[in-house]
């Protein structure tokens, strides 16, 4: 499977992916990262771990959708199967969205659909709630909607703090990212037999 990963922060999903011997076994190849932040250190994860890089700058078009048009530019011709989003600040518009239908995937830190949007582990922190969670889903036009693929409940405890509490989240979501790509990599390899006639 060929897949592109957006992020615009830290990176360690984009690092627990891009360092998986499951995933590189499973056939994983990372043909780009997509950042739109010039100084995101994820930048510099890729960078270590040999993987190219392609910063685009919202600032430098007039609309989101010639920023995304420039995105499909460069994708093209990588034969992409499959965008997953690891902390990629963006809503994604229908330019992209039409050229990979059901091919995007997003990580969001909250048990959707509550806490969508920014900062939800904060928010589920300070809304006093005794979990919160990490959901895995393909996206469409909304923020931080469409149909769920995984979700799994991270008790908040009462010795939490935020950091502890982030500290947990990103720890099921490294996990959790792994394993639905992993299983996406089995049921495209199923679906290509399927469609040879081998069974
Ligand atoms: C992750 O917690 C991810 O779920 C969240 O950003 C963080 C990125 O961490 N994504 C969203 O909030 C999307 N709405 P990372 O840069 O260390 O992978």
């Amino acid at each position: 499977m060929k897949a592109a990963i957006f992020a615009s922060g830290n990176g360690t999903n984009f690092e627990a992916i891009a360092k998986s011997k499951k995933l590189f076994d499973d056939g994983l190849e990372i043909k780009l990262l997509v950042c739109d932040k010039p100084n995101a250190p994820v930048i510099f994860k890729a960078k270590k771990l040999g993987i190219p890089v392609f910063i685009n700058n919202l600032d430098d078009f007039d609309t989101r959708a010639d920023y995304e048009r420039e995105i499909v530019n460069v994708l093209s011709p990588l034969d992409i199967d499959y965008i997953f989003l690891a902390g990629y600040m963006r809503v994604v518009t229908n330019v992209l969205l039409d050229h990979y239908p059901n091919k995007i995937i997003n990580i969001h830190p909250s048990l959707l659909p509550k806490f969508s949007g920014l900062n939800a582990i904060e928010r589920a922190f300070d809304s006093g709630e005794k979990q919160t969670g990490v959901t895995i889903h393909y996206i469409d036009e909304g923020v931080d909607t469409g149909p769920i693929i995984l979700q799994k409940i991270v008790p908040i405890s009462n010795n939490d703090t935020v950091e502890t509490l982030e500290k947990r989240i990103h720890e099921n979501e490294h996990i959790m990212y792994i394993e639905v790509i992993s299983e996406l990599i089995k049921n495209e390899g199923e679906n290509r037999n399927h469609e040879k006639g081998i069974d």
